[in-house]
Order: structure tokens, then sequence, then C-alpha cells
């Protein structure tokens, strides 16, 4: 590894992290983990330091980064205003999976931002990342861990392979506990719009009593036209470079007949399926997605990036009820397939 490794799987020691925070001050890159997937950290009020997460990603320079805090008294600086539905939202899911749409202030150099007069806050509940921003005194610049594109690193390796070299500092805290990145929202005239699905669903925010609208972009294909509330819908992201097809069905039984009738004309294919309907398919390739949307999210990147090792013509891929973390996942697939479905 070129990048400077530090150990932080099992033993939280939190000195070891003086020296990235000292980095991250010096405008240098920090891998880190949060309770997501890894982000590619920078100051976030230094716009070379940030220019060097788009060169490392290889990221469009019109999608805008996520801007992470520590504390409540950080976005002070950072936002112009907050209103009751704003405050509540950071209320009930701060520290945690949660990135908020706010106006910015003009100390956000217009890279974060790609030019927006928005910004995406969000307060992370992984602890590593918590003090990380504690000690650099300085909020972070952080995308999703991965070349542009490729599914959001959640595993050191994935990310090595990837990154290594790009990063000053790489801070390994095992698997990412969640596994699909933030909820993304911005409320507009009262109404929480969600432009990402997450762990924090949709039901959670309407449970708060909101009005809660998901943007059109979340499980239908950009049609390259439309203004977007969201930049990053606009571009290609997770897929395989091998053809991936997404079948899901309110009924078990009916998705399992029909991915095995699609499995006899295509018979070189792998399934990602649900570890219950395993046994399901005559196939020899098979990945075990985990029962839970929880397992299925924590899995589900790790599971994407293995599919190209396998030499295939067809990757077929089990969906999920769009409810809840289904939402979220529902999502990810979607785009892994390049909207190629088919719900029976
Ligand atoms: O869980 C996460 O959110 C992870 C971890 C590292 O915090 N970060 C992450 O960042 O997923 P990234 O850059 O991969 O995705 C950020 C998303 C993009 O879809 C981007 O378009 C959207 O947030 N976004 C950022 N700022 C925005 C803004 N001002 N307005 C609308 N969308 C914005
Ligand atoms: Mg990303």
């Amino acid at each position: 590894m070129i990048s400077k490794y530090i150990d932080l799987r099992d033993k939280l020691d939190f000195s070891k992290l003086i020296a990235p925070a000292k980095a991250i001050c010096d405008g240098k890159l920090v891998l880190f983990p949060t309770e997501t997937v890894y982000g590619i950290g920078a100051n976030a009020l230094d716009s070379d330091a940030v220019s060097k997460i788009f060169k490392a990603k290889g990221r469009n320079i019109d999608n805008p980064l996520i801007v992470h805090i520590s504390s409540i008294k950080m976005l002070d600086d950072l936002v112009l205003s907050i209103n009751e539905i704003e405050k509540s939202l950071m209320d009930n899911f701060w520290p945690g999976p949660l990135t908020i749409i706010l106006n910015k202030k003009d100390v956000i150099p217009s890279n974060v931002t790609c030019g927006l007069d928005t910004v995406g806050i969000r307060m992370p509940s992984n602890q590593i990342a918590l003090k990380l921003i504690e000690y650099s005194k300085l909020p972070i610049a952080a995308p999703s861990a991965n070349i542009s594109g490729k599914p959001s690193g959640t595993r050191i390796e994935d990310i090595v392979a990837e990154l290594d070299g790009k990063l000053e500092y790489i801070i390994d805290n095992g698997i990412t506990q969640i596994g699909v990145e933030s909820t993304v929202v911005r409320v507009i005239d009262n109404k929480v719009h969600i432009l990402r699905p997450g762990k924090i669903s949709k039901e959670q925010i309407e449970n708060l009593g909101f009005y809660v609208d998901i943007d059109k972009q979340v499980l239908n294909k950009y049609d390259g036209k439309e203004k977007v509330l969201s930049p990053g819908v606009k571009y290609r992201h997770y897929a395989p470079s091998t053809k991936c097809i997404l079948v899901y069905s309110d009924d078990n039984k009916n998705m399992v007949n029909k991915i095995n009738s699609i499995l006899s004309d295509n018979p070189n294919s792998l399934i990602m399926c649900k570890h219950s309907n395993f046994t399901k398919y005559n196939c020899k390739n098979k990945l075990n997605m985990g029962d839970s949307l929880e397992e299925i999210s924590h899995n589900m990147f790790t599971l994407l990036r293995k599919v190209d090792n396998y030499n295939v013509d067809l990757v077929i891929i089990e969906g999920v009820e769009a409810k809840g973390l289904g939402l979220a996942i529902m999502n990810r697939l979607m785009r892994a397939c390049s909207h190629n479905y088919i719900k029976c």
C-alpha cells in the first residue's frame, strides 16, 4: 500500500487520528469510515484540497459534495438559515445517515457545491468520522470512496484497489455498517423531498408528521432533459460491466419462476438472490445477498463489485419491495442494472 494505513478495525484508539486530522488541515485527502460507506475527505473550506477529490475520483465537476460536521455549532458558519422542519430532521436523525440540502454561506468554496447556492450537510454517527472532524476543527467535504460510476466503497480491499496512492491516509474501520449512502433530502415549501433514498426512510420522516415526496428520479431513468434537484442522478452509477437484469414481484414464487425461465434461456448466468431463495435456482453461479433489508444493503455493493470476476453473459438480480430501506436498495439496484428490469 502506498497511502499511509491506520488500523482502527478493533480497538478505537483515537490518538491515531491526530496525524490524519493534521493532513486534513494541510489540504490532503484522507479516507475515513462513516456508518454508510467510506468517504474521501478534504477540508471543505479549501478549494484546492476539494479539487483533489474530483481528480482522485474522476468525478464530474457538476456533481456536488456533501459536507460533514461533528456538531450543530459548526452549522452556523456554513449555512444561512434553518427552518423548523430542517431543525426537526436534525434533532431526530443526526448524528446519522441523513444529508440535508441547505442554503450555503460564501465560506464554502464553489467547487464543493459545483456552483449551486445550496450545500448538502450531514453529521455522521461513526465515532471515527466525528473525531476526525473534531480534531481537524474543520468541516470535511467527502463523497463516497470509489472511482466515479463504480459502487460506493464499503470495504478497504475494494477501495485500496481503486484509490491507493491518491490518498494521504487510509483509515480502516472494517466493513461499513449500513452499506448504502445517506438519505439526501431537501425541504421545499414545507415538504421534505427525498432526492436519494437511504437508511432514513420516507416512513420515518412521515412519522414526524411531515409530508414527504419521493423525487421522480429515484426509481425512474433520467431522461437526459429534465432539470434535476440532485445532480448525482444524471450519471451512470453502481453498474458492473456485465449486463444485469433486475427481477421483482410482490409474490416471491412468481419472481423465482420468472428468474428460472430467464435462466433456461440464458444458462451462462450469475444470480444475486436472497439466502432463502438460494436453493431454488439451478445455476452454478450464485451470490447470497442475505435475507433482511439490512443484510442486503450491507452486502449489495461488495457483491456488485464481484460480478465482473465471473465470466457470465448475464447477471440476474432479485429485487425487494421498495419500502423503508427497500426503496434505497431498489434505487441502487435499478441503477446497477441501468434500469433493465422486469416486474412480474
Ligand atoms: O452516506 C453518504 O452520503 C456518503 C458518506 C461518505 O457520507 N457520501 C456520499 O457522497 O454518498 P456522494 O458524493 O457519493 O453523493 C452525494 C450526493 C450526490 O448524489 C449529489 O448529487 C448530492 O448528494 N448532492 C450533494 N450536494 C447537493 C446539493 N447542493 N443539491 C442537491 N444534491 C446534492
Ligand atoms: Mg457516490
